[in-house]
């Protein structure tokens, strides 16, 4: 099972990826956490894409096709794969298509999670994540058990440096120019099924699996 997660910053992608993951065996592939992941060892991608994800922007298209590209070719994916956050371009979406064909594979569900925009803001400014292990937490709609702390592994929980205000207003605008019109892109090749993800975490993730079964590409 090959599927995308299309959906604004602060959807809940990367709250759902986790579950649906878990739920299919599939390997999670957020080219958002890779990049973060990269930043943080100071490797030359992680240098290269530092000043855009600073700044709200997308990470050049090739750099990130070239990711995702490598990974997908890996062992652990030939029986599927979930993407979170990719593609976020028309261009890196013919691209995917071009590298899964050289592979003789398709992409079998694009879920496009649907959020109003003052619910978006809300959840990416109170987001709080583990320095230590990346779990994702909200100070209001997820609380941890102890202020501050990592229910998982008592990791101290931060504020994701993209998460103010002003750079969550500059990826919502980067999202309606250069992503949002992947949902008629995918519309037309007849793969969108779209979720209300203005709902608890639990009842998003039952819409998503209903929608998988119901579709049953
Ligand atoms: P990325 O890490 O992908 O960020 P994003 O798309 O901005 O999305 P987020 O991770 O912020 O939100 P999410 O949808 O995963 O929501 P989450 O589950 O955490 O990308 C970061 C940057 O990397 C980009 O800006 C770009 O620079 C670069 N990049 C990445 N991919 C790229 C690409 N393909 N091309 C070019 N550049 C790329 O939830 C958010 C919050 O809400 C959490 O606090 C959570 O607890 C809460 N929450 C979740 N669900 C619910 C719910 N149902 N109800 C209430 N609260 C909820
Ligand atoms: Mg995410
Ligand atoms: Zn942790």
């Amino acid at each position: 099972m090959k599927i995308i997660l299309l959906g604004p910053p602060g959807a809940g992608k990367g709250t759902q990826a986790k579950q649906i993951a878990d739920k299919f065996k599939i390997p999670h592939i957020s080219t958002g956490d890779i990049f973060r992941k990269n930043i943080k060892e100071k490797t030359v991608l992680g240098i290269k894409a530092k000043d855009y994800i600073d700044k709200g922007k997308l990470v050049p298209d090739d750099l990130t096709v070239a990711i995702v590209k490598d990974r997908i070719n890996r062992d652990d994916c030939k029986s599927g794969f979930l993407l979170d956050g990719f593609p976020r371009t028309v261009n890196q979406a013919d691209s995917l298509n071009e590298v899964l064909k050289n592979m003789n594979s398709r992409i079998n569900y694009v879920i496009n999670i649907d959020v109003p925009r003052k619910s978006l803001i809300q959840r990416l400014t109170g987001r709080r994540v583990c320095k230590s292990c990346g779990a994702s937490y909200h100070i209001k709609f997820n609380s941890p058990k102890k202020e501050g702390i990592c229910d998982v592994c008592g990791g101290n929980l931060v504020q994701r440096d993209d998460d103010d205000l002003n750079t969550v207003i500059n990826r919502l605008e980067v999202y309606d120019k250069q992503t949002a019109p992947l949902i008629d892109y995918y519309k037309k090749s007849d793969l969108l099924c779209t979720v209300d993800g203005d709902k608890d975490v639990d009842l998003v993730f039952k819409d998503i699996c209903n929608t998988l079964e119901k579709c049953g590409r």
